[in-house]
């Protein structure tokens, strides 16, 4: 909604080539408008006049980068917010299935069981969505405890990824969106 590639794009997140390692074109770094406020308030001010006016219960967070963005919209909304983390770091959690990333495969995410109860309507932040497993693993435990997920929301959409070449080995993310 905000910026495609525009110089807008650029003051939102500037991209490093080759990061962390040579197989990735692109690596985001959203250090770049945390250290910013104007431009974090601005990132935060959009997601919240998106989501005001659409009946929200609970905010979820993915480890890490959506435990930045996730919870200064669930403070402005006045709602609560649940991280949902990396295998092994909490206490009396349900876990996703393992899944794939832009960066490889990954352990299944976590999230505790009593932090969403049934008919619960969830909004998923994340940073950014590439290949979009890492979000297909929040959904999958929002539908575990039987909440519904309202919609996912990044500040980076890598659009290569929304079907992949074939020969990548990667899911498509329409495929994927669509189970
Ligand atoms: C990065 C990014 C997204 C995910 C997107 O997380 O923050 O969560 O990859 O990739 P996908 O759409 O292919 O799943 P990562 O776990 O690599 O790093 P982080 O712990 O810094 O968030
Ligand atoms: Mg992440």
């Amino acid at each position: 909604k905000y910026a495609q590639d525009g110089p807008e794009a650029k003051e939102i997140a500037q991209y490093l080539p080759y990061f962390p390692f040579k197989g990735i074109p692109r690596f985001y770094d959203i250090g770049g408008f945390l250290y910013e406020p104007a431009i974090f308030q601005k990132i935060v001010d959009i997601f919240v006049e998106r989501y005001s006016v659409l009946q929200i219960d609970v905010i979820a967070g993915l480890d890490a980068r959506g435990f930045v963005l996730g919870p200064p919209i669930a403070l402005a909304l006045k709602k609560p917010f649940v991280m949902m983390r990396k295998a092994g770091k909490m206490p009396n959690t349900i876990c996703s299935d393992d899944y794939k990333t832009e960066y490889g495969n990954r352990s299944g995410m976590t999230l505790q069981k009593d932090k969403i109860t049934e008919g619960q309507r969830v909004l998923i932040i994340d940073d950014l969505v590439a290949t979009g497993g890492t979000l297909s693993s929040a959904i999958s435990l929002v539908k575990m405890l039987k909440g519904t997920v309202v919609e996912c929301a990044c500040v980076v959409e890598l659009k290569m990824f929304v079907d992949p070449p074939a020969d990548s080995g990667l899911p498509s993310r329409t495929k994927l969106f669509k189970d």
